[in-house]
């Protein structure tokens, strides 16, 4: 698996990038073979449930030998991991699992995820080269304010920190007004956060009186929710920093899956030499062309606890050409996932279009909630968005409702109510916001 790649790239800056992230694009997919060939087999012969689903799908490993072929093999899904839990889908003895993380998601029996020492290994080593993607350098210090625990958020920003030889302060999320005092008395350089939880931050620094521009963060590493460029440019405004955006899911390893370059900004590089993107169109489960939209679909190459094969994301976007990393493919941002899609009296929205919405008026700083309820036989959407302080005086408050109201027809071609909220009355998040409040009845 160790193929040496000199540095082939001309005409740019490749000083620091390790050597797959300098591999060509023909590098890139003959190590995505042989990895996958490897991978395809460690979990057919480790995994009794791929042996079975492969065998009931009437594949083997041996069939693949393009990367075309990985189409001929079956889907997996969160149910499958639920089905498995806790510890069907490990290809390893558990006395050779190094740690556990899980999510609990809202619903049913939590998933739970197994990795060997190599595996933590491997994702510090592409969680190090997402934190210098964004800007992050040795010496620098990064305030992880990530929840720590079963999510994966904390401890794969702290590996990854330290890997890139960073001072790390581990503070997790919550205590607002604790993490403001920190960030001020410490001095971090980088922050790593959800995005809904930066905007709390924001009104922490108001609070305490002070200038969030004044502080000496200069990065900001914001994942593991959907957000918008316009969220991107409130807060790079707010607190005088660069923004990126970073991806990444438990089932395929945690935080650390794709990250957007600083010096482009143009969507997320997948660290393709560990993680296969496929797009699929989720309705007849087909691959399609890169540059379609459709739902991301991801296979893992090297990972040894948990080999996951053609795992459906349900996260929808694109596939791009390689930019500031030319043979790794880049994911346009995120903007939502199937089942976050709210279907409005037959449109299709997600809240990331509700976010930039607001964030195109001057009087909401992007905390909002949408509630679905019915009337009638109709399904009603009313957003509650709160207005920032210097607009909260009453006047003019029906007039940016209406004009809001008008402005998500006109673009969305939905109808929505709009209730302007008070500062600070909106819930804060501190870790991944909860947009969709569906009050409308089971039927
Ligand atoms: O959220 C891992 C993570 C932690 C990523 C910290 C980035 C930063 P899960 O809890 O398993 O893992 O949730 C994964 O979160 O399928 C997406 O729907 C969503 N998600 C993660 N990153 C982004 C992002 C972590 N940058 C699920 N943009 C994924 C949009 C994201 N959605």
């Amino acid at each position: 698996m160790n193929m040496r790649f000199p540095n082939i790239q001309s005409g740019r800056d490749f000083v620091g990038l390790d050597e797959h992230e300098r591999a060509s694009r023909d590098q890139i997919q003959s190590l995505q073979r042989e990895r996958l060939a490897w991978s395809l087999r460690h979990a057919y012969e480790n995994v009794p449930f791929y042996r079975q689903k492969f065998e009931a799908a009437g594949v083997h490993p041996s069939d693949f030998r393009e990367l075309s072929d990985l189409a001929k093999f079956p889907f997996t899904v969160k149910q499958d991991l639920r089905d498995t839990y806790p510890y069907g889908m490990l290809a390893v003895p558990k006395e050779k699992l190094a740690r556990v993380h899980g999510s609990s998601g809202t619903t049913g029996k939590p998933i739970v995820v197994g990795y060997t020492k190599n595996d933590i290994d491997m994702w510090a080593d592409v969680m190090a080269r997402s934190i210098r993607a964004a800007g992050g350098k040795p010496g620098m210090m990064v305030h992880v304010a990530y929840g720590y625990g079963l999510f994966t958020g904390g401890l794969g920003a702290h590996y990854g920190a330290e890997r890139l030889g960073c001072t790390v302060v581990p503070m997790s999320g919550g205590m607002t007004e604790r993490q403001v005092q920190l960030i001020n008395d410490f001095q971090p350089d980088i922050i790593m956060v959800t995005p809904s939880y930066m905007l709390a931050l924001l009104d922490g620094f108001t609070r305490a009186g002070i200038d969030p521009r004044s502080t000496t963060l200069k990065y900001g590493i914001f994942g593991a929710e959907p957000w918008t460029n316009a969220m991107r440019q409130e807060i790079e405004h707010a607190f005088d920093m660069q923004a990126t955006d970073i991806y990444g899911l438990s089932e395929v390893i945690g935080p650390g899956v794709a990250q957007e370059c600083v010096d482009t900004k143009d969507g997320l590089h997948i660290w393709e030499d560990h993680f296969l993107p496929e797009i699929i169109n989720p309705d007849t489960g087909m691959p399609v062309q890169d540059g379609e939209y459709g739902e991301l679909v991801f296979t893992s190459l090297t990972k040894e606890a948990f080999p996951i094969i053609r795992y459906r994301t349900r996260d929808l976007t694109r596939l791009l050409p390689g930019t500031a990393r030319p043979g790794m493919r880049r994911m346009e941002k995120v903007t939502g996932r199937s089942d976050d899609m709210i279907i409005l009296r037959g449109v299709n929205v997600f809240p990331s279009q509700i976010e930039e919405a607001l964030l195109a008026t001057d009087w909401c700083a992007g905390h909002f909630v949408i509630e679905l309820s019915r009337e009638g036989r109709m399904d009603k959407m009313t957003v509650f968005a709160e207005a920032r302080q210097e607009h909260w005086d009453g006047e003019g408050l029906q007039a940016h409702a209406q004009r809001l109201a008008k402005h998500i027809k006109d673009t969305i071609g939905i109808s929505t109510a709009i209730a302007i909220q008070a500062p600070n009355s909106v819930a804060r998040s501190e870790g991944k916001a909860k947009r969709i409040i569906d009050k409308r009845p089971k039927d």
